[in-house]
């Protein structure tokens, strides 16, 4: 039997820091409502020379040295993003050459918000089948490229950052440490909730979709909020069912960092109090497929994540696609 063990985390935040007092100069809004309604005080935002595959960069090199590898030992280099450099060559392709990682396949998945969960999908069935030994696993993204700082709906919830994984085969005694398993899901038929619509084919740039704002995230938070809560409860319920476990086992929930709100219920329908919850929301607003690699490797650094300990991951995003991760740390 094979396991796909995460043996190093790494993270990076954009130096500079906007707080809701900041937003409060610029547009109709307030720290009370922004508090109340996500959850968020502030979020880190990348300098205008940065690429979201500098971000990947840092995450990725302090990933490395977590798990004691060079970057040549690296079989296939993933990157989760909805904001990636440019579409060609995609940012995998960028971080690979950045990270010197000559053995490395690299490829970007585009799928929102929930882009670390399908990654660590992709990349514990690489290792589980036994086609690749070690992949890095990125999460990072550059939202406030593609914020739209005129719509107070949407600006005040996005930030920038990076979080990564090294995966690696585990074979012998600890081989049930490590991703028991991942659950994907998608509705299509709900795209229109969350959607950056300028820029691909369908749409590509023009001075009319420039006049018309489609280079921007376009979100119904309410709607998309309420789907969120019926689609998290299914799929974490799900990973406990399939690994015959039972919500008291878990040792942490490490959940996308979108809302409050939706994190205190998910974690009330799993009966978790908040201290068993990874939570990076106030500081770092939603990174999107950054978040929860960021909040992971704060979390094992701080040393709160301890051998053996059992964390549910849980994502929602645009697509729409949802999904959750059981890992035995
Ligand atoms: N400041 C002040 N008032 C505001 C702001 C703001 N920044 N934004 C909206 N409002 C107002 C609205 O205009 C509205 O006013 P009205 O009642 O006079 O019309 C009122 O506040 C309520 O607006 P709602 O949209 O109903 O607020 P809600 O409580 O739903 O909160 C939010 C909005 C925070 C976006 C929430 O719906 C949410 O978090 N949704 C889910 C987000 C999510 O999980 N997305 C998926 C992941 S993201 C990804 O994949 C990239």
């Amino acid at each position: 039997m094979i396991n796909a063990r995460i043996v190093g985390t790494g993270s990076y935040a954009p130096k500079k820091v906007v707080t809701n007092q900041d937003l409060e100069k610029l547009l109709d809004t307030s720290d009370e409502w922004i508090t109340e309604r996500t959850g968020i005080k502030q979020r880190h935002i990348a300098d205008k020379n940065e690429a979201t595959s500098d971000l990947a960069f840092e995450a990725a090199q302090r990933a490395l040295k977590a798990a004691n590898l060079s970057a040549q030992e690296l079989d296939m280099i993933i990157v989760a993003t909805t904001t990636p450099d440019m579409y060609m060559p995609n940012c995998g392709c960028i971080l690979q050459n950045k990270l010197g990682a000559k053995n490395a396949a690299a490829f970007d998945i585009y799928a929102a918000c929930s882009g670390f969960i399908y990654g660590l999908s992709i990349a514990s069935s690489y290792i589980k089948s036994d086609t690749c030994k070690t992949i890095l696993l990125v999460g990072a993204e550059i939202l406030s490229r593609v914020t739209d700082w005129e719509d107070r709906t949407t600006c005040v919830l996005f930030g920038d950052g990076a979080g990564a994984v090294v995966l690696q085969r585990q074979t012998g005694k600890q081989v049930r440490r490590g991703v028991l398993s991942t659950h994907l899901r998608s509705d299509g038929a709900l795209g229109n909730l969350l959607s950056l619509p300028g820029g691909g084919s369908l749409h590509p740039a023009s001075h009319d979709t420039i006049a018309k704002r489609m280079h921007f995230i376009k979100m119904k938070g309410n709607e998309t909020f309420k789907a969120a809560v019926r689609a998290l409860e299914e799929v974490a319920q799900e990973a406990l069912d399939y690994n015959k476990l039972k919500h008291e086992d878990l040792d942490f929930l490490i959940p996308h960092q979108a809302n409050l709100r939706i994190i205190q219920a998910m974690a009330q329908r799993l009966k978790m109090p908040m201290e068993k919850v990874v939570l990076t929301l106030p500081k770092y607003g939603n990174t999107s497929a950054a978040s929860i690699p960021m909040a992971l490797d704060e979390a094992v650094w701080d040393g709160r994540i301890k051998d053996n300990h059992l964390l549910l991951l849980e994502a929602f995003g645009g697509g729409l696609t949802w999904g959750s991760a059981l890992v035995r740390w």
